[in-house]
C-alpha cells in the first residue's frame, strides 16, 4: 500500500534523506524520467540495465529506488537481501499493464517451439514466464546471439519489437502493448518542430512508434540517447522520449540546446510519465524514514524470475554505455 505524505512542514526534507541515508546504509539509484530533484540526489542514475546491474552489485543494505515497479521488483530478484523501497507502489507501468501473466502463459502454450525474449518492462511474473529478458539497451546484442532459425515471441512492446524486426529483418511474434508516453508523440508537430530547426538530428527511444522512429538520426535506449546527446556534433537536439532525461543532458552539455519532441497538442508536457512522476522527494523521505513501501516477492516466483534476468545480464555483457541500438 502506498504511504501517503502526512504533514511534512517542519522537516528539512533535503537534510532528513542525506541523514537516514547514511544511517540505513541506503544507496539511492534513479532512472532518467524521474524528477529532477530526485536524480540530483540519487548515488546513481541510469537507464534499465544500469540500474539493474548497480541493484546486483551494491553491498548497501537498503536500495531506495526512484522509478517504477517493475524497476524495484528486479532489484529484489537481484539482490533478495537487501530491503528495497519503492517512494510510491502505485508506479506502474502500462506496457506491464498491458500483458498480464494468464494471457502470456496462454499465448507462449499456443507457441510452443518459440522462445519467449522479454522487454523488461513487465511483471515479476512475465519475467519467471520468459526466456530472457532484454532492455532496450541491450536487445540488440542479445538477438544477435539467438541462432537465426529460433523463433520469438517478444513481448510486451510491440514497437520495440517491431523496430528490432525491422532492423534485424527477423520475425518475431510480438505482444501488442505499447507504452503511453513514447506512443503519444505526434509526426505532425515533430515535422512542424524538425521545419524550425532543420539542423538539429532527433534522437528517439525504440518504444516509439514507426512513425517518430522512421523520423530519428538516432535510436536507442535513455543512456544511448544521452551518448549522443554528449557526441554530436549539432548544438541543438530533438529528444523522442519522456523529457525528464534532459535534465541530464543540460548537466553533462550546459551549451546545447535540447527540445522535447512535441505531443499532439504541441506540447511535450504530455509526454511525462505519469507513473514516474508519482516518485517525489517527500515521498523518499518516508520511504527510508519507514521502509516502506517495500517490495516482497514470493521465494519460488522470485527464483523462476531470476533464471531470465541472470540470462539477460550475461549476455548483455559489455553493452552498457556503448551506444546500444545505435544510429539506423
Ligand atoms: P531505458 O532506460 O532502459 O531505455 O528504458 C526506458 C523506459 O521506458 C523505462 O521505463
Ligand atoms: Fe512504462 Fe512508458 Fe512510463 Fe517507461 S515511460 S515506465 S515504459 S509507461
Amino acid at each position: 500500500m502506498t504511504v501517503m505524505p502526512a504533514d511534512l512542514s517542519g522537516i528539512d526534507v533535503r537534510a532528513e534523506i542525506e541523514r537516514l541515508r547514511k544511517e540505513r546504509n541506503a544507496v539511492i539509484l534513479a532512472h532518467y524520467y524521474q524528477r529532477p530533484e530526485l536524480q540530483d540526489l540519487a548515488d546513481f542514475v541510469g537507464d534499465s540495465l544500469e540500474l539493474s546491474r548497480k541493484a546486483a552489485e551494491t553491498d548497501a543494505d537498503v536500495i531506495a529506488f526512484c522509478g517504477v515497479k517493475f524497476m524495484a521488483e528486479t532489484a529484489k530478484i537481484l539482490s533478495p537481501n537487501k530491503i528495497v523501497v519503492l517512494p510510491d507502489l502505485e508506479a506502474g507501468c502500462s506496457l506491464e499493464d498491458s500483458c498480464p501473466p494468464e494471457k502470456f502463459k496462454a499465448f507462449r502454450e499456443a507457441h510452443p517451439d518459440h522462445i519467449a525474449l522479454t522487454y523488461i518492462n513487465c511483471s515479476t511474473e512475465v519475467k519467471a514466464l520468459s526466456d530472457i529478458i532484454v532492455t532496450s539497451s541491450s536487445a540488440e546484442t542479445i538477438l544477435q546471439q539467438i541462432p537465426a532459425d529460433q523463433k520469438i515471441i517478444f513481448g510486451p512492446d510491440r514497437h520495440l519489437g517491431g523496430y528490432l524486426s525491422r532492423k534485424f529483418g527477423r520475425e518475431m511474434l510480438l505482444w501488442p502493448g505499447v507504452c503511453i508516453v513514447h506512443e503519444a508523440f505526434s509526426e505532425t508537430e515533430l515535422l512542424k518542430l524538425k521545419a524550425q530547426h532543420p539542423t538539429a538530428p532527433i534522437a528517439a527511444h525504440p518504444e516509439c512508434p514507426p512513425h517518430i522512429v522512421d523520423h530519428a538520426d538516432y535510436v536507442g535506449s535513455t543512456s544511448g540517447i544521452l551518448q549522443y546527446a554528449k557526441t554530436t556534433d549539432a548544438d541543438t537536439l530533438i529528444v523522442a522520449t519522456e523529457p525528464h532525461i534532459i535534465h541530464q543532458m543540460q548537466l553533462a552539455i550546459p551549451n546545447k540546446t535540447f527540445i522535447g519532441a512535441p505531443g499532439a497538442d504541441g506540447n511535450c508536457n504530455c509526454n511525462i510519465c505519469p507513473y514516474m512522476a508519482l516518485n517525489t522527494l517527500e515521498k523518499l523521505y518516508i520511504a527510508l524514514r519507514d521502509l516502506e513501501p517495500r517490495i516482497e516477492i514470493d521465494e519460488q516466483l522470485r527464483l523462476d524470475a531470476k533464471k531470465s534476468l541472470d540470462r539477460m545480464l550475461d549476455m548483455a555483457s559489455g553493452t552498457v554505455g556503448k551506444g546500444d541500438l545505435g544510429t539506423r
